[in-house]
């Protein structure tokens, strides 16, 4: 079987912490009894805010990014026992975004999910290629290499401890959408690696596509065989975007 439906909801740099308050108000007043699992992953001067709405609602908290570091000499960083202390659930990690303007490399990607792990946060990992990769018909190499890198000495104890999310950034914020066998292809490619690393949890572990979902295409992307739910992020900014989102699974 499946693993459960995961929608991760990725803010991005957006919304201030007093905005982000009444926003999951709104949302979690608009909720109906929810069959999968969602998630916000905010700015992290929102979480403390959030945290306190949320509470042990069904929607989960999320941070996105987590320092590799413990603890320390590290100015401008949040690290893992912070954000778990705020009952932070989640942590997206290698987002492209940060690979990109912040120069992450698959070793920091690494450490970052380790750190999370070590916390009993859940980090969603997250890879994919860019345009000319998949130009060149080396996106399922170079995302699958980007994968190992990223989980390099990263151990799990369950199937829970781990998300993975796929997402071409040629398909980030473009509105061009991975179609719906793309989004397969590399979901199941990236199952295949965590069968290699994982034999007893893989099954279950949670693979998420993203990039451009919106409610009339998410049913059909998550219900590809290797597809398990999605990280969202322009979409997710509107409370209709995200019961949208959530009524069109
Ligand atoms: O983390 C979310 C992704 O980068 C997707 O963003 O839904 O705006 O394309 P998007």
């Amino acid at each position: 079987t499946k693993p459960q439906t995961f929608l991760a909801l990725n803010w991005k740099m957006n919304k201030t912490p007093s905005e982000s308050i009444k926003w999951a108000e709104e949302l979690l007043g608009q909720l109906d009894d929810l069959n999968i699992k969602l998630a916000i992953m905010a700015p992290s001067v929102s979480l403390a805010g959030l945290s306190g709405v949320l509470g042990d609602s069904q929607v989960g908290l999320g941070a996105q990014d987590i320092s590799q570091h413990a603890s320390g000499a590290y100015t401008g960083e949040v690290s893992a026992a912070m954000l778990k202390d705020l009952g932070v659930k989640y942590a997206v990690v290698g987002h492209s975004e940060r690979r990109e303007y912040h120069f992450e490399s698959d070793a920091v990607v690494a450490a970052k999910a380790v750190q999370a792990i070590k916390n009993g946060i859940v980090p969603i990992v997250c890879v994919g290629e860019k345009l000319p990769e998949r130009e060149k018909g080396e996106h399922v190499s170079y995302t699958l290499a980007q994968l190992r890198g990223s989980l390099a000495g990263v151990e799990l104890q369950s199937a829970d401890d781990l998300v993975v999310a796929y997402e071409p950034v040629w398909a980030i914020g473009t509105g061009k959408t991975a179609t719906a066998q793309d989004a397969e292809e590399l979901c199941a490619a990236i199952r295949g690696v965590l069968k290699e690393l994982y034999p007893q949890f893989a099954d279950q572990i949670v693979v998420q596509y993203g990039g451009s979902v919106k409610p009339d295409n998410i049913s059909e992307i998550c219900s590809q065989p290797n597809v398990n739910g999605a990280l969202v992020g322009g979409a997710s900014l509107l409370v209709n975007g995200v019961t949208g989102l959530v009524d069109g699974l």
